[in-house]
């Protein structure tokens, strides 16, 4: 097999461990890893002499020209996967709100044809459930075979399900090789608190952490793992931010449940204080970022094992439309951007040395193909997968501006964090997407990623 593309001298990166090797790429595959691989006469060399060599990252969460919160987030499939480029991440799972009354292969078909021409990088979907009424239950098997096996419900907003529509997705998940996943928030306490602040004319941001606080979301958790448990289904809980919720997940995954949580990099970098800073309104997403115990209990887990992924959550808003709730937190439309940051962050993390480079590749990448079906063809650098490759240079030294973010929002909440290492090329199926700082994809190359069936009966991701 001819080698067209030969990263060369650089340090593979495993979720098992790192080793030097050279790595080949014929077409838009990884063909060949080895020692001192030959290029051949046509062979396009990249040095990657003190470089690290990544699977592009895979974001399993992201919310693009969603409408919500009264408005549409700000990125759409061309401004949010290139700025997933300029980040390293090379797959996007973007959430399709499904319609009432709208069967589920309809709301695919209705968001692909926006997502296709404009994608930048390849993406997938999850679909969002709202009604599952009048038959529409039977299309989730429909999607399934579409490609799209992972639905999540939600616990809170105007459109969230009720409890026995939860337990009954759970149920039907079972026969038809989908994921259900959670957004667990318990409902009655947010409107009760909320009522309650606002009362009392008590309306900054720090009162939209005061109305959604650890216990919150750690019910929520614990009551969404125990119908799990009874239906016998798999639990994928997304934006996990609270101690409580980690206690949950644990113990049932002790207990040898297949109970999957992932967090998101807004929670591991910063404290509920946020709220309290003169730009608080900007961080105001749900769950809200919580305190210093749940902060830590959140690393832990991820080192434990017993969170499985770290994705961004990203559903960035306008500054101008975040000021709607400068006086009333309740008008501020909640999620942030994140999708640029969360790669570069976890891998200066690893540089740090909270954890390693392989846990980093693991919860951004690897352990994300494995639970959402995509090992076939995302996640990591290993012979047969597509070459979605990032070159990280360990020495380099950035410190977040938006100025040079790459999505079409104005401001981020990760400005002036200061990070160790940084990717400094992004390679999309052997198409170089980003280099030295420079956007370099084209609008409509991304392509949707068909995910397989999934069948998660045990806790232990490397029983797939
Ligand atoms: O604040 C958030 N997280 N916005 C996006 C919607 C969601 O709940 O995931
Ligand atoms: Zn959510
Ligand atoms: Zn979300």
């Amino acid at each position: 097999m001819a080698i067209d593309i030969l990263f060369k001298g650089g340090t593979v990166v495993t979720d098992a461990g790192m080793f030097k090797a050279d790595v080949a790429v014929a077409g838009e595959k990884i063909s060949l890893i080895g020692a001192n691989l030959k290029p051949e006469p046509a062979t396009q060399v990249v040095d990657c002499k003190g470089k690290l060599i990544l699977p592009g990252a895979i974001d399993a969460h992201t919310h693009l020209a969603m409408p919500f919160g009264g408005t549409i987030s700000t990125d759409d499939y061309e401004t949010g996967t290139r700025a997933a480029a300029a980040g390293g991440t090379t797959t996007v799972f973007d959430f399709i709100l499904q319609d009432f009354g709208e069967a589920f292969p309809d709301a695919i078909k209705r968001r692909d044809v926006i997502a296709a021409p404009q994608a930048v990088v390849d993406y997938s979907f999850h679909l969002a459930v709202k009604d599952v009424s009048n038959g529409l239950l039977y299309t989730m098997e429909d999607a399934v075979k579409m490609g799209v096996p992972s639905f999540k419900v939600f616990m809170v907003y105007d459109f969230g399900v009720t409890d026995g529509v939860f337990y009954e997705v759970l149920e039907h998940s079972k026969s038809i090789g989908a994921l259900i996943a959670v957004h667990a928030e318990n409902n009655e306490l947010v409107g009760y608190l909320t009522n309650k602040y606002i009362n009392e004319k008590k309306t900054s941001a720090w009162y939209h952490y005061m109305s959604r606080p650890e216990f919150v979301e750690g019910e929520a958790d614990v009551r969404a793992i125990q119908w799990a448990k009874n239906a016998g289904a798999a639990l994928y809980i997304v934006h996990l931010a609270n101690k409580q919720g980690v206690e949950a997940v644990t113990a049932a995954r002790d207990e040898g449940y297949p109970i999957f949580a992932e967090t998101c990099p807004q929670y591991l970098n910063f404290t509920r204080d946020v709220y309290k800073r003169a730009d608080g309104i900007n961080f105001v997403c749900s769950p809200p970022v919580k305190g210093k115990e749940s902060q830590a209990a959140l690393w832990d887990a991820i080192i434990r094992g017993d969170i499985q992924t770290v994705a961004t959550d990203h559903c960035p808003f306008l500054k101008s439309e975040k000021k709607w709730g400068a006086d009333d937190f309740r008008k501020i439309p909640n999620g942030c951007a994140g999708i640029e940051n969360m790669y570069p962050y976890m891998l200066s993390e690893a540089n740090k040395g909270r954890i390693s480079f392989s846990k980093a590749v693991s919860v951004c990448a690897t352990d994300v193909a494995k639970i959402f079906g995509l090992s076939h063809k995302k996640g990591a650098v290993e012979v047969g997968r597509d070459a979605d490759i990032v070159i990280y240079d360990p020495k380099a030294r950035v410190t977040v501006s938006n100025k040079q973010m790459h999505g079409a929002t104005d401001h981020t909440i990760w400005e002036g964090v200061s990070l160790k290492g940084y990717p400094v090329q992004t390679w999309s199926r052997g198409r170089l997407v980003f280099k030295d700082g420079k956007f370099l994809g084209e609008k409509g190359a991304g392509q949707f990623v068909p995910c397989k069936p999934i069948k998660l009966t045990t806790p232990d991701l490397h029983n797939l």
